[in-house]
């Protein structure tokens, strides 16, 4: 099955297919030849469902072994565990030669890749992507964070992953629930760049064309990772639905989960944005109808002007701007930036 190479520096390989956890050593041992410690970064519930096979993986391929493994959920991406990381890293004396191994969700990616990007000012490390969500988004492009008291994301680094693996085999135990945030951020590949990959999730049946789907959200990734890699243009496209969604998690105290509020941040911004007679009238009901065919949510229960405050700290903010990623129609967006002054007018009408 032929791979996908983001030509970043260096570049990286994105191997995607059934059946890939039991090489995973293998395939590290190529790339790093002289590593000792392989050292892997997991939650609890990925820990007992795929660790075992995937710590044989790498002890066959001659890797000294070690694990740190954290509570599930969107809690544990906070400094105490990345306090925690670095005590494991230490007591396991791994080197820059040796490889840290982000095993699980988007959280799982997110925490162990910063760690790897800050200790000892940068060590390799490889993602193994485990939910949907981190399978067509966060294993890929090199973002790396914790969360803080004030706000998501704040703290972090742009950080290359050496590898991504996705076994989609390691998708089939996803809860229905958790499964239907990755579907979230693919239905916004497909409104921002691609309406044949949108109709390919628009009818509820995303499970039948798993591979396909992960594959040409990947590739959409590559694209503007690679004219982009720091965020400062093309890039910004991928937060459509993110500055409302992020405050809705952040409100909701992570209740709604990161791709079920950028699902729901999508609908509501396009809601707007068409009264506005930016969006092509029809598109944030398609989106919303795409969402409903996997019995998503699509609105936010309580008031979006409650959400503003959280959106003035929002990290895409840029001096006295803010950019917001609008959807023209499905398959075609745009950034357009808005004063912060002016986020109620933008947001709010009668009764937001
Ligand atoms: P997550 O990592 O918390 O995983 C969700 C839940 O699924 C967890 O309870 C986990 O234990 C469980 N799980 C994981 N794999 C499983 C499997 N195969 N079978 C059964 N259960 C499994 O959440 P997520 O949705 O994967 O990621 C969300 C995070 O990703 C957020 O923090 C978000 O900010 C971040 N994110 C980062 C980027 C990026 O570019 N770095 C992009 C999008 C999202
Ligand atoms: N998920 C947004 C980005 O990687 O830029």
């Amino acid at each position: 099955m032929p791979s996908i190479t983001v030509h970043t520096a260096p570049a990286y390989d994105i191997h995607i297919g059934a059946g890939l956890l039991p090489s995973t050593g293998e395939r590290l041992r190529k790339l790093f030849p002289k590593a000792v410690s392989a050292a892997v970064v997991t939650d609890d519930i990925v820990h007992g469902l795929y660790a075992p096979a995937l710590l044989d993986s790498l002890r066959a391929a001659g890797f000294k072994t070690a694990e740190y493994v954290f509570p599930n959920g969107e809690e544990s991406k906070n400094h105490e565990r990345l306090l925690e990381i670095y005590g494991f890293l230490s007591a396991n004396a791994v080197t820059r030669s040796d490889v840290i191994v982000a095993l699980g969700g988007g959280v799982a990616g997110d925490l162990a890749g910063y760690a790897a990007a800050t200790w000892l000012r940068g060590v390799p490390y490889v993602q193994i992507p485990t939910t949907f969500l981190a399978a067509v988004d966060s294993s890929v492009g090199g973002k790396t964070a914790v969360n803080i008291p004030t706000g998501k994301n704040l703290v972090g680094a742009f950080w290359q992953p050496r590898l991504v693996v996705c076994d989609t085999d390691t998708l089939a135990t996803l809860p229905h629930d958790i499964f239907c945030d990755g579907v979230a951020e693919s239905i916004k590949y497909g409104v921002l760049f691609d309406e044949t990959l949108f109709d390919l999730l628009a009818d509820g049946r995303a499970k039948e064309r798993l591979d396909e789907i992960i594959r040409r959200c990947v590739d959409y990734k590559r694209q503007v990772v690679e004219e982009d890699e720091r965020d400062t243009g093309r890039r910004q496209l991928l937060n459509f639905g993110h500055t409302l969604g992020h405050a809705i998690e952040r409100e909701t105290h992570f209740a709604i989960s990161h791709g079920k509020a950028v699902g729901i941040g999508m609908v509501e911004l396009t809601e707007r944005t068409e009264r506005l007679g930016i969006s092509a009238s029809g598109t944030a009901e398609r989106i919303a109808s795409a969402l409903r065919s996997y019995d998503m949510q699509t609105h936010y229960e309580g008031r979006i002007r409650d959400l503003i405050p959280a959106m003035r700290g929002d990290k895409k903010r840029h001096g006295g701007e803010l950019s917001f990623v609008v959807a023209q129609c499905v398959g075609l967006s745009r950034l357009h930036p808005v004063k912060v002054d002016a986020l109620e007018d933008f947001l709010c009408g009668k009764g937001d």
